[in-house]
């Protein structure tokens, strides 16, 4: 297959892009860099069945240039992270709709196979239980800027199923839940890679609120393969599926098991919603995907669970710091086990 992936300089993109290629196919990556790198690419930016475009989506002679040349698009490039949502609102929101809108035109005119990503962020507060596809979503006020993220996907996803229904367009909609694995950044506020780094550089690790709330991480590979999964399935066009592992932890318990898989002596701190993250800031107590649905459509289960993500994440985070800070020889080091 030829196979278009906005976003493919990105933390998912990138080890979408090493899995499609592993698999045989021609992969064109779109990209404006704009939280993305180059560097993310590094293990298959010299194959010969890669292209990488630097430009935005959102730029539509190109874009329409590479929808043509494809027969599947998986559309990745937004904005994400709570901090850069937070301190950039109108900007993600305008990037993250309008991109989606210029791909979805393009891939309508062709009828080209569409892979939508989309996030748990949609469902909003949630109702306290498993989270199903059918579930209303309970999105806070459009005043309060946390909630646009969730929103501007939300409309991207109904911008694609009305596509689908009323001219046709084969797309699939993936909601994917906390993803992590090597190469994600803590740059915006993402909780797992920010525990780690803290962890391994000695400093604090920073609970928001009362650290009760639940979350459920995914290890890339997971997500990537279901998503693979579902394109594979004509069934699939026309759906919403989560995609994730439903295995739950509280945020207070995922620092906890952080430090003790470091080896680090970084305190655990509560931080005040307010403190951290503004007057306001309205988090979302529990969040669990149902994956009856994604299971019954393509018998997908994760494999990784949270304690081999832990490490492996946590192996991956050691092995890159010691690439960007070589270590002084003899130097002693902190029980984070890496030069602060
Ligand atoms: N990481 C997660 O936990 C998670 C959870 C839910 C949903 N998602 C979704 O998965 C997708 C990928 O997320 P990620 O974590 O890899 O983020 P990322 O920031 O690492 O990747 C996004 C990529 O899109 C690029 N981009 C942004 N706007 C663009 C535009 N207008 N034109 C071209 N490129 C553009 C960025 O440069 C970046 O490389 C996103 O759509 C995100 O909403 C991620």
């Amino acid at each position: 297959m030829r196979v278009l992936v906005t976003g493919g300089a990105g933390f998912i993109g990138s080890h979408l892009v090493e899995a499609l290629l592993a698999r045989g196919d021609s992969v064109a990556v779109l990209d404006d860099l704009s939280t993305g790198r180059a560097e993310n690419l590094a293990a298959v930016l010299d194959h010969p069945r890669l292209a990488f475009l630097r430009a935005d989506v959102r730029d539509t002679a190109r874009c329409a240039a590479c929808v043509e040349e494809a027969d599947a698009l998986f559309h990745l490039a937004a904005h994400v992270g709570v901090r850069r949502i937070l301190a950039h609102t109108l900007e993600s929101l305008l990037n993250n709709v309008q991109a989606t809108a210029a791909l979805l035109e393009q891939a309508a005119r062709r009828k080209r196979r569409v892979i939508l990503f989309s996030s748990s962020e949609v469902y909003g507060k949630g109702r306290g239980g498993v989270l199903e596809e059918s579930d209303d979503l309970v999105l806070g006020a459009p005043g309060v800027a946390r909630w646009s993220y969730g929103t501007g996907k939300a409309l991207d996803e109904t911008l694609a199923l009305a596509w689908h229904r009323e001219r046709g367009l084969p797309v699939t909609v993936v909601r994917c839940f906390n993803t992590c694995g090597p190469r994600q950044t803590d740059r915006y506020g993402m909780v797992l890679p920010t525990f780690i780094r803290q962890a391994l550089g000695g400093s604090p690790l920073t609970v928001f609120g009362d650290g009760g709330q639940t979350r459920c991480f995914s290890h890339v590979g997971d997500v990537v393969r279901g998503t693979l999964m579902l394109l594979a399935a004509p069934g699939s066009i026309g759906e919403v599926f989560n995609v994730g592992n439903d295995e739950e932890i509280a945020i207070g318990a995922l620092a906890e098991r952080i430090v003790a898989l470091t080896g680090s002596r970084s305190p655990i701190v509560r931080v005040p919603y307010a403190h951290a993250l503004g007057g306001g800031f309205e988090d979302v107590r529990r969040r669990v995907p149902s994956l009856a649905k994604i299971r019954a459509f393509v018998g997908y289960e994760p494999r990784v669970g949270l304690e081999e993500l832990l490490r492996l994440t946590i192996a991956a985070a050691r092995a890159e710091g010691d690439e960007r800070e070589p270590r002084t020889p003899g130097a002693a080091l902190p029980a984070g086990g890496r030069a602060p």
